[in-house]
C-alpha cells in the first residue's frame, strides 16, 4: 500500500542551500513552518522532468530529511495510470545522490523517495478534484499538518491557464498552508501575449503564488554576480563606468542543433529562447546599481527594473542574425512542410545595447547566442580599457586584456568560476562557499592561460534546477521572474523582434566550419558582420530542391532581365552591378550619373556600398534623386536625409556632385509657381549627357507605385515631355517631387529592387499583366534604349 513515510531517521540535515539569487545571506528567507508538502509535477514524464526536475526534487528531499518537512510526490500527465506509471518509475530509479553521500544511505534515500512517489492521470477537472481529495484524506489519515502544495507545470505554455484554473478550483490547500505554482518559459512571445498570459493567470492565482523559472538564475555564478560586485565594491566602484569599461559581453554558445524541438523553436528563435530571458537577466545583474543591502528582494528588483527604463531602444541595425544551414531541412522534416517553404527563424543572434546614463554612456553591451557554433560555453565578461603601451615583452601581465569573466559553465574550464585579470586587482572571495581555483592549470579561458587570472569557484557545484527547487520550498521569490520584470523585458525586446521579422539570417554551415562568418564588428550605434562571404545554401540540406533554385537565379520577368536570390546575396549582387556600371561610365565618359530612390529597401544597399565598395569611383559619381518628399531635407522622413545618413556621409564624394531635389524654394515647399521641378530638370539637362542617367535605382510599393508615381495619377499622360514633376501620394506626406517615366525610361540602365514577402502578391499580379501604368505605374518602366533589370529577393518572388 502506498503511504507516506515519516522520516524519523536522524540523517544529517544538509546545510541550507544558499544559491544567492540576490544574496539572501542576511537570512531573510520567508519563514517556512515545517509540515507536509505535496509536490505535483504536471508533465511528470516529459523531457525536462526526466532530465532535471525529478533529480532536483530528489536532492531537495535528501537535504530536507530531518528538517521537519515530510513529502509526497506526484508525477502527473495526460496518459492513463497503467501506461505512465512504469515510465515514471523508470525515471525515478535513476536519480542520483551527491558524491559525498555514502552508498547505503543513498540507496535508502532513493528507496524512500520511490515509495513517496506515484503517477496520477491529470486530464480533467475530475482528475484534479480527485487529487485534491486524495491529498486531503492522506493528511487527515496520517494526522499531518500541511505546509503547502507545489505544482510544477512542465507543460506547453498554452496549457497553463487551464491547469491554473483547475488547480485553483480543486487543489487549493486549507488556509495556513501555501500554494506555489511553478511555470517554465516561454511566458508569451512578445509584450502583448505575455501581458495576456499574465492577466489570464492572475484570474486563478495570486502573483505571490507564481514562480516563473529562469534556470540561469539558479546557476551559481549568475546568482553570485551581485554578491561578487558587493564584496569587491571598493575595487569595482571606481572602474565600473564608461571611463574604464571598454564593453560588456554576455555570451551563450552551443554546439547542438535544435532537432526535436522545432515546433517550439521555429516559432521563437534564439532571441526569444535565450536572449530575452537568460542573457537579459545577466545584463541587468551586471549593470544595475548594487543596493546597500542585498537582503531586500524589493530593492534588488527595483534596481533591476530601473535598467529597463535607462536602456536605449534597440534598433534593427544593432542586431545581426544567422541561421545554421541545415535548419530548414530540419523544419521541413519536423513540421511536414513542403520544399518551397522557408523559415527565417534565427538560430544565431548578436545584439548591442546601450544604457543612457553618464555611468555607461557609449559602453556597448553585447548579448550573443547561437546553436551549432564551434564550442559550448557561457560567460559574461566585462572588458576594461587598457592604456598601457608595451614597448617590449608583450606577454607581460600589464599588456594583457583587463577583464572580469563570469564563467557560467562548460568551455575548456568545464566549471563555474569568476576570473579577474591579475592586472586589475586581487579580489575578495565571494563568501565561505567559494575558494580559490588552483587546479586546471592548463586550461585557457577566452584564449588566455588560467594563470593570468585570480580565479575563484564554488566549493560544491550545484545544478541550477536543484538550486531553484530548493528556493521554491523556501519561498525565495527573488530567485524567480516577477511579472513586472517579465513585461519590462518583453517591452525592450518586442520592437526589435518586430523589426527583424523580415530580416534574412546569414546562413552558416555550423561548427568549426563557420570560420569567421559570424564575427561582427561594433560601431558606435551599429553592428555588422565582418566578412562579406555569403554561403550558398546546399539544396540537399534545404530539403532536396534543385540546385538552381538556391543559387542566384537569372531569368526573365515581364520580358526583362531578372536576378533573384536571398536578400543579402541579392544586395551583394546589385552593389557589384552598380560598381561595374560606374566603372564603365567613368572609363567611357569620365562621370557616372546615378539616380537613387527613397524607401527602406535600398538602405541596406547604401550601407553595403559605403562599407564594402572602397574602389567605387565616388569622385566621378553624381548622385541624383529619383524622388523626394516635400519637406525640409534635414527631416528624418526626407529621402535625401536617409540617403545622407546611410550613404553620403560615409563616402568621399565631392559636395558639388550631390544633387538633392529643390523641394524648398522661397521658404515654401513644392509650390508649382516656384518651378522647382523645372529647375531640377534644367540641372539634369546641364549636367547629364542627353539627360540620360547611367543608372536609375527604383523600388516598387505594394500599390504598384514606383519613384513617386502613384496609381490613378495618370502620371504618364499628365507629365507629357517633362522629366521632373510634382506628384500626389495617397499617403502622407502627400506632396512629392519625382522623376517622370520619361526621365526613367531615358536611362541607360534601370534597376528595380523588390524585397520582402509583402510584395509577393503584387509581384505575382504584375508578372502576368501587360502595361497598365495608370493602375500600376511600375509597369510603365521600359527604358527606350537602355536595359531594365529586376532584382527580386526570394520572399518577394516566391512568397
Ligand atoms: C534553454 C533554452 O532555456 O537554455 C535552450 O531553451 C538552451 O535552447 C538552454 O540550450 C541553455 O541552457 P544551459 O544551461 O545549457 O546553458
Amino acid at each position: 500500500m502506498w503511504t507516506v513515510l515519516k522520516l524519523l531517521l536522524l540523517l544529517a540535515v544538509c546545510p541550507a542551500q544558499r544559491g544567492i539569487c540576490t544574496e539572501m545571506k542576511e537570512g531573510k528567507e520567508t519563514h517556512q513552518a515545517p509540515g507536509h508538502v505535496s509536490v505535483v509535477i504536471v508533465g511528470g514524464t516529459g523531457d525536462l522532468a526526466k532530465k532535471y526536475l525529478w533529480q532536483g526534487f530528489f536532492q531537495l528531499y535528501a537535504t530536507q530529511v530531518g528538517s521537519g518537512h515530510t513529502f509526497s510526490f506526484y508525477g502527473g500527465g495526460l496518459s492513463p495510470d497503467a501506461q505512465a506509471t512504469p515510465i515514471l518509475f523508470n525515471i525515478l530509479k535513476n536519480v542520483s545522490c551527491s558524491s559525498d553521500t555514502p552508498v547505503e544511505r543513498c540507496a535508502l534515500l532513493r528507496d524512500q523517495f520511490l515509495h513517496l512517489a506515484q503517477y496520477r492521470q491529470l486530464k480533467t477537472l475530475e482528475d484534479y478534484k480527485a487529487l485534491g481529495q486524495h491529498i486531503q484524506e492522506q493528511l487527515q489519515g496520517e494526522g499531518m499538518v500541511e505546509a503547502g502544495r507545489l505544482f510544477y507545470l512542465s507543460v506547453p505554455e498554452f496549457a497553463y491557464a487551464d491547469i491554473a484554473d483547475k488547480v485553483n478550483s480543486s487543489c487549493r490547500p486549507a488556509s495556513g498552508a501555501w500554494l506555489r505554482v511553478v511555470l517554465e518559459k516561454p511566458f508569451g512571445h512578445d509584450l502583448s501575449s505575455a501581458q495576456m498570459l499574465a492577466s489570464k493567470l492572475w484570474g486563478f492565482l495570486k502573483e505571490e503564488e507564481m514562480y516563473r523559472i529562469d534556470h540561469y538564475l539558479g546557476k551559481q555564478v549568475v546568482s553570485n554576480i551581485l554578491p561578487f560586485r558587493k564584496v569587491n565594491q571598493k575595487f569595482l566602484e571606481p572602474i565600473w563606468n564608461r571611463h574604464h569599461i571598454e564593453r560588456v559581453e554576455i555570451v551563450l554558445k552551443e554546439t547542438l542543433d535544435v532537432k526535436g524541438r522545432i515546433p517550439f523553436y521555429d516559432r521563437y528563435g534564439v532571441i526569444r529562447d535565450v536572449l530575452q530571458n537568460h542573457l537579459t537577466e545577466i545584463m541587468t545583474l551586471l549593470t544595475m546599481k548594487v543596493p546597500e543591502s542585498l537582503s531586500s528582494s524589493q530593492v534588488v528588483l527595483h534596481n533591476k527594473l530601473q535598467i529597463f527604463s535607462l536602456l536605449q531602444p534597440v534598433e534593427t541595425k544593432q542586431a545581426v542574425v544567422g541561421q545554421y544551414q541545415a535548419y530548414n531541412a530540419e523544419v521541413r522534416e519536423e513540421l511536414n512542410k513542403t520544399s518551397n517553404q522557408f523559415s527565417i527563424t534565427p538560430t544565431f543572434a548578436a545584439v548591442m545595447m546601450h544604457i543612457d546614463t553618464p555611468q555607461y554612456d557609449g559602453v556597448p553591451i553585447i548579448l550573443s547566442s547561437g546553436k551549432m557554433l564551434d564550442e559550448r560555453v557561457s560567460y559574461a565578461r566585462v572588458l576594461f580599457k587598457n592604456d598601457v603601451f608595451c614597448v617590449q615583452n608583450p606577454h607581460s601581465i600589464h599588456c594583457k586584456p583587463k577583464q572580469i569573466i563570469f564563467h557560467f559553465g562548460h568551455g575548456t574550464l568545464q566549471r563555474p568560476a569568476v576570473l579577474i585579470s591579475k592586472n586589475l586587482f586581487k579580489p575578495e572571495l565571494i563568501d565561505e562557499e567559494w575558494r580559490e581555483l588552483t587546479e586546471h592549470k592548463d586550461a585557457t579561458v577566452l584564449g588566455l592561460p588560467l594563470s593570468d587570472f585570480y580565479a575563484q569557484a564554488p566549493k560544491v557545484e550545484r545544478e541550477a534546477y536543484a538550486e531553484l527547487i530548493g528556493h521554491i520550498l523556501s519561498g525565495r521569490k527573488d530567485c524567480f521572474i516577477s511579472a513586472e520584470y517579465l513585461l519590462a523585458s518583453w517591452g525592450l525586446w518586442t520592437p526589435l523582434l518586430d523589426s527583424l521579422l523580415s530580416s534574412y539570417p546569414r546562413i552558416y554551415p555550423g561548427g568549426e566550419e563557420n570560420g569567421n562568418l559570424l564575427d561582427f564588428h561594433l560601431k558606435r550605434n551599429e553592428i555588422g558582420y565582418v566578412s562579406d562571404d555569403v554561403v550558398i545554401i546546399n539544396p540537399e540540406q534545404m530539403g532536396g530542391a534543385t540546385a538552381e533554385s538556391f543559387q542566384v537565379m537569372q531569368g526573365k520577368f515581364r520580358g526583362d532581365d531578372m536576378v533573384s536570390s536571398w536578400g543579402e546575396e541579392l544586395l551583394v549582387r546589385l552593389a557589384m552591378d552598380l560598381e561595374a556600371a560606374a566603372e564603365e561610365a567613368v572609363s567611357e565618359g569620365g562621370a557616372f550619373h546615378l539616380a537613387l530612390s527613397g524607401g527602406s529597401s535600398p538602405l541596406a544597399l547604401f550601407r553595403r556600398l559605403a562599407e564594402h565598395h572602397c574602389a567605387f569611383p565616388w569622385r566621378e559619381t553624381h548622385v541624383w534623386m529619383v524622388d523626394e518628399r516635400c519637406m525640409p531635407l534635414r527631416e528624418s522622413e526626407s529621402n535625401f536625409h536617409s540617403l545622407h545618413e546611410h550613404l553620403l556621409q560615409h563616402i568621399k564624394i565631392p559636395y558639388y556632385n550631390i544633387h538633392p531635389m529643390p523641394v524648398l524654394l522661397n521658404q515654401r515647399l513644392c509650390v508649382e509657381e516656384d518651378g522647382g521641378a523645372l529647375l531640377y530638370e534644367k540641372e539634369i539637362a546641364h549636367t547629364v549627357n542627353n539627360s540620360a542617367f547611367h543608372f536609375v535605382l527604383l523600388g516598387m510599393g505594394i500599390d504598384g507605385h514606383t519613384a513617386s508615381l502613384f496609381p490613378r495619377d495618370k502620371a504618364h499622360e499628365k507629365h507629357g515631355e517633362s522629366m521632373v514633376a510634382l506628384t500626389e501620394s495617397p499617403v502622407k506626406p502627400h506632396q512629392r517631387m519625382s522623376l517622370t517615366l520619361k526621365a526613367i525610361n531615358n536611362a541607360h540602365r534601370v534597376g528595380l529592387l523588390v524585397m520582402g514577402k509583402l510584395k509577393h502578391e503584387l509581384l505575382t499580379q504584375v508578372s502576368r499583366v501587360k502595361d497598365l501604368p495608370n493602375k500600376w505605374p511600375v509597369t510603365g518602366v521600359h527604358p527606350v534604349h537602355g536595359k531594365l533589370v529586376w532584382y527580386l529577393d526570394y520572399d518577394a518572388l516566391l512568397g
